[in-house]
């Protein structure tokens, strides 16, 4: 495959733009041609470019190109032309492999990078997790994402925004068909098995977030066979879910427009509505929970989430407030 130059890029995207808009009909040639300022040979070639690319486009003369079939791969190539977003895939920062996205946003976003470039891999060799876990990360079949941002927010006010990306990436699950829920503070499930979870890192000083990396991954093709056996076990995907394959730009895309709308909402009305949605998909409240803290183990009835975000958590004792851990349902003695 003979790599594109930025120009034949920026040409390939916009061919993809257009024969995406006609959907099942033809763009002409010269309509093409036209709005590109390019000649029908050379709207020829970028077909044809597009085309070695894995992208199948049919040519019928006197009619046009139609867009039959899109490869599933995760490049600015297939992401670019989906995006509705104005900030959020500005630059889209695409790689076969990586030891982990969000330990190359946060070098890009060192050095620079500006709010809204995203770091995308086809696979993981060291894909991290909360609290020190790995995410496992079969190559070819999931989603394995980090965006940077730059908010406006004290450092305090970080873990707000983890818990809107899970409200973000529930309902974009939703908007596929799988019934996604939350589980305290971001872990996405399906069912009660693990389809995505989110890392926020940041770099900030005492009263200023320089950036934050916000990592997410999402179970869209894997089968359980693509996991080891210990992750198989409590984790699922979309595909085992739904029984068919998502399409992984277009995922990404629609996340990525979600996430946009909750920052976007976030900046003008503060955390109160991403809240409330957090609310009412967490799986969480309302349930008997022990909760695995840094340094202890409690037990109790998840009662609400407080304004910074902390789990309130009724014990024996009276109400806990938990800024970090993890949570497990316990079956209720109550219940058959
Ligand atoms: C969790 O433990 O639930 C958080 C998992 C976050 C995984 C994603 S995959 C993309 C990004 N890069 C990483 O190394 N981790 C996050």
């Amino acid at each position: 495959m003979v790599p594109l130059d930025r120009q034949d890029a920026t040409h390939a995207q916009l061919v993809l733009e257009m024969l995406l808009e006609s959907g099942t009909d033809f763009a002409s040639g010269e309509a093409l041609s036209g709005k590109l300022g390019l000649s029908r040979t050379a709207v020829w070639k970028v077909v044809n470019a597009l085309r070695d690319r894995g992208y199948a486009i049919e040519a019928v003369p006197s009619r046009g190109y139609r867009l039959v079939r899109v490869p599933d791969r995760l490049t600015g190539l297939e992401i670019l032309p989906l995006l509705e977003t104005h900030d959020l895939g500005r630059a889209v920062h695409a790689f076969d492999s990586l030891g982990s996205t969000s330990e190359h946003a946060f070098r890009l976003a060192a050095e620079g990078a500006e709010h809204g470039e995203v770091v995308v891999a086809e696979t993981q060799t060291a894909g991290r997790g909360r609290r020190g876990r790995t995410w496992a990360s079969p190559p070819g079949k999931n989603l394995y994402t980090s965006l940077i941002l730059r908010p406006e927010l004290p450092p305090q006010r970080a873990p707000e925004l983890t818990l809107l990306a899970a409200v973000a990436v529930a309902e974009t699950l939703r908007g596929e068909g799988v019934k996604a829920t939350i589980k305290w503070p971001n872990d996405l499930q399906a069912g009660v098995k693990k389809i995505a979870g989110i890392l926020t890192e940041l770099s900030a000083e005492a009263d200023r977030v320089h950036f934050v990396v916000l990592g997410i991954g999402v179970n869209l093709n894997a089968a359980s066979s693509d996991f080891p056996p210990e992750i198989a076990e409590v984790a699922t995907s979309v595909t085992r879910v739904l029984g068919r394959r998502v399409n992984r730009a277009a995922f990404l895309a629609r996340m990525l427009g979600g996430l946009e709308q909750w920052l976007d909402t976030h900046e003008q009305e503060g955390f109160e509505p991403v809240r409330e949605r957090w609310r009412e998909l967490s799986s969480t409240l309302g349930q008997e929970v022990l909760v695995k803290a840094e340094r202890r183990e409690l037990r109790g009835v998840a009662e609400d989430i407080d304004t910074d975000g902390a789990l309130l958590l009724r014990t024996e004792d009276g109400v806990e407030r938990i800024l970090a851990g993890d949570v497990e349902q316990v079956r209720s003695r109550l219940r058959p």
